[in-house]
């Protein structure tokens, strides 16, 4: 099934809160309904954005100031706008999208300390329009995200060595939690905070009875995904 322009969705939350599996999760859930969807992710999506995460997310590059970081994120996040997700949108597919601008507001901004006015101008140029429709806010203690995500491997087998973000102290990440409840307190209609200290499929469970009320027209398998 295909809409006349498609739906977009991003996953967002601190470090090791569970977004990948849940994205998992609803591509299955998308699958069974004939859905035609995307998964992809920032920064990263295309291969000129995917050069720019391994400096920006690889702990061997330490040292870009924030706001470095912040515009080598918005040149990721033009070229996946540009070369996938708006395209996409435009034949109907459904963009599911792990982390998107909020994660520039909350980590450049309230975790780093930048300015968040100059954050929402860059927004606005380089998004523009093209917000997602929807926005998964995982809600989870760093004391338990963070060793979660230490431990976590990769599809292909191997050890994560994207830790330049989660090898930073965990003040960081209290602030990065507090961001996110913020963004999701300033933005209701588009953003839900989900509790992501229940189990997988509780977590599911939640986004898809939020999902369902924006989207009755998917008809949802009974059991949840694996
Ligand atoms: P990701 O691989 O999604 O981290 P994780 O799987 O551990 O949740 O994202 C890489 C890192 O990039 C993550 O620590 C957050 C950071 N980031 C920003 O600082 N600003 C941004 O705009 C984006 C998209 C990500």
């Amino acid at each position: 099934m295909t809409l006349p322009y498609g739906v977009f969705i991003s996953f967002e939350g601190g470090e090791g809160a569970g977004k990948s599996t849940l994205i998992k999760k609803l591509c299955a859930t998308l699958e069974s309904c004939g859905i035609d969807h995307i998964k992809t992710r920032e920064p990263g999506g295309c291969v000129e954005a995917e050069t720019l995460r391994d400096l920006l997310v690889r702990d061997s590059h330490n040292n870009w100031t924030p706001k470095s970081e912040l515009l080598l994120m918005n040149a990721a996040r033009h070229e996946h706008l540009e070369k996938v997700i708006r395209p996409a949108l435009k034949v109907g597919k459904w963009v599911l999208c792990d982390r998107f601008c909020d994660s520039s507001l909350v980590y450049q901004g309230y975790a780093r300390g930048m300015d968040l006015s100059v954050i929402e101008k860059y927004r606005a140029d380089i998004v523009g329009s093209t917000m997602p429709n929807l926005t998964f806010i995982l809600d989870v203690d760093p004391i338990i995200g963070i060793p979660r995500s230490r431990g976590s491997v990769h599809e292909n087998g191997q050890v994560n060595q994207e830790t330049r973000f989660e090898n930073l102290e965990m003040s960081f990440h209290e602030k990065v939690r507090e961001g996110f409840k913020k963004v999701a307190s300033t933005n209701p209609i588009r953003c839900h905070l989900i509790d992501a200290h229940h189990d997988q499929n509780s977590v599911y469970m939640d986004m898809m009875s939020i999902l369902l009320q924006n989207y009755p027209l998917l008809s949802v398998p009974k059991n949840t995904p694996n």
